[in-house]
């Protein structure tokens, strides 16, 4: 087997934490940083929003201007590392207040195609060594439909390294309309239902689709998933199509950031010998959400955004159900507005068991990790999920629908997985109320049960979730895909 170190060129919209929106940025800065640890020499490219130069720091050089436009490559440090960190600077698309895909109203960049189409235009260039850079990557490795354009761009070269494309989320095929490709001045061959076409729109997430060497996603399970009509967007059957150079790597966590031995953003570090430290945790996150202070009562807790995905509107559907029982609910998030709004009245009704903080709060995620009883995440669907990883790592015990990685990486209580000791959670196996009620009235049944609670707490926190080994199966990806493009 041929395992030299690699150049990998790794084409993301979000590193954490430079910029983040979501489980994209944490991918993309854990799985870079363990290539690098296993020798290979991985560059990330991001476009260089303000945020992003603004958390970069002052280490940026200046290293080309790209042609002779207004658009120039900047290169910086991944913070605390070594990894190179590429940013496409063109402060006209760039350099904004608000997120990297929309205004902090929530409404998208009216110019989303242009940001995404120059960047993906400057990737290539590297990728295509068009830029002189004295440096070529062996690979390409894109993600998410931000980056689709990448492989499509290669493919017209005949000399290119070969390209990954890791599909983060199926439900955003980054559509834009017939008009918009005109004024791309795309390839016209790529108006095609076969190509980029979809709908009589064009799709960016089609290009990574139909042109990359090989597809993954970020779950086994999510991998057999979008093959049906259910999950797969209208992409299923081109996916079948492609369903030889088609795999599922499951995530790793970066164990650097999130562990809750070393985490500096909770109250209390602890371990698996030292759980009883985790109590002070909890009882700085009830102060912290103002609710009243008590080491039996359970505390469920929420982080994520509020989309259909999420599942946030069945949660809301049974708080009042699980107002019966003796718990108190503390939830992070920001997204659907009307969302927003009735998850905040239901706290109105129940102040003293239920707290909400609308928006995006890192060190409260970490806190609410570390110091909740369970953690609620009943997604309808779930590419990967990286909160019930954490939340196995701090002993906190996941409540999770049966779905993409949350099937993947959670083991269900039951009289046998008890007995084995392999139990690490609680499974619903359908995305209702009925069911999620279900589960967690379970949970809260076995919480009472003390010896059983801390045993599951313990099969959690005891498995390995390091980017060790999923960074080696993207290696060997990277490697099928060299073999079969060479
Ligand atoms: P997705 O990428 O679909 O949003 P993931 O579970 O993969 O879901 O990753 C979400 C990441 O974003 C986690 O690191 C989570 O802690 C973080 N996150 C989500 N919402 C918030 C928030 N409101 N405040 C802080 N962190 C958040
Ligand atoms: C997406 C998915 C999430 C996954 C993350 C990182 O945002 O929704 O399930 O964990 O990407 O791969």
């Amino acid at each position: 087997m041929n395992r030299q170190p690699l150049k990998i060129l790794f084409v993301t919209s979000e590193v954490y934490p430079l910029i983040k929106t979501g489980g994209l940025a944490d991918v993309s800065s854990g799985l870079p940083l363990a290539l690098n640890a296993s020798g290979h020499d991985v560059r990330i490219i991001i476009p260089a929003y303000k945020t992003a130069l603004k958390n970069a720091g002052r280490t940026k050089i200046k290293l080309k201007t790209v042609g002779d436009s207004s658009i120039r490559l900047l290169e910086g440090k991944l913070p605390n590392s070594q990894v190179p960190i590429w940013f496409v600077d063109s402060p006209e698309l760039y350099y904004r207040n608000g997120g990297p895909y929309g205004a902090s109203n929530g409404i998208d960049w009216p110019d989303n195609a242009e940001r995404f189409n120059t960047f993906n235009q400057v990737a290539y260039q590297i990728a295509a060594n068009k830029l002189e850079l004295d440096w070529q990557p062996d690979i390409v490795h894109c993600n998410d439909w931000q980056a689709g354009l990448v492989p499509a761009y290669l493919s017209i070269e005949k000399q290119r390294p070969a390209t990954i494309f890791t599909i983060h989320n199926l439900a955003y095929l980054g559509l834009f309309p017939k008009q918009t490709f005109g004024q791309l001045s795309l390839n016209k061959k790529w108006w095609n239902y076969d190509k980029l076409e979809f709908h009589n729109n064009f799709s960016f997430l089609k290009g990574g689709l139909v042109y990359s060497d090989f597809i993954n996603t970020v779950s086994p399970t999510y991998a057999r998933q979008i093959l049906t009509s259910e999950f797969g967007y209208g992409m299923e059957g081109l996916l079948a199509y492609r369903q030889n150079r088609l795999s599922g790597i499951l995530n790793g966590i970066d164990e650097e950031h999130w562990n809750p031995e070393t985490d500096k953003l909770i109250t209390q570090n602890y371990n698996y010998e030292t759980l009883s430290n985790k109590s002070q945790n909890k009882q700085a996150l009830q102060k912290h959400f103002k609710l009243p202070v008590d080491a039996e009562k359970p505390i469920i807790g929420v982080i994520g955004r509020m989309v259909e995905q999420k599942g946030f509107d069945l949660i809301q559907n049974i708080l009042p159900s699980i107002m019966q029982h003796n718990v108190q609910v503390v939830m992070l998030g920001s997204g659907d507005s009307l969302l927003e709004t009735s998850l905040l009245s239901c706290m109105h009704q129940y102040p003293y068991n239920i707290s909400i903080e609308i928006g995006y709060n890192e060190s409260l995620a970490h806190l609410i990790e570390a110091g909740s009883d369970m953690f609620l995440m009943p997604s309808r669907f779930e590419p990967c999920g990286l909160n019930q990883f954490y939340s196995l790592k701090y002993g906190t015990v996941p409540i999770v629908n049966n779905t993409g990685g949350l099937a993947d990486s959670v083991v269900d209580t039951y009289a046998e997985t008890i007995e084995n000791q392999t139990a690490t959670g609680f499974k619903l196996f359908d995305a209702t109320p009925e069911a999620l009620l279900s589960a967690i009235t379970r949970a809260l049944t076995t919480f009472n049960s003390r010896d059983d609670w801390n045993q599951i707490i313990r099969n959690g926190m005891r498995q390995d979730f390091s980017w060790t080994s999923s960074a080696q199966h993207y290696v060997s990806l990277y490697h099928d895909a060299i073999k079969c493009q060479g």
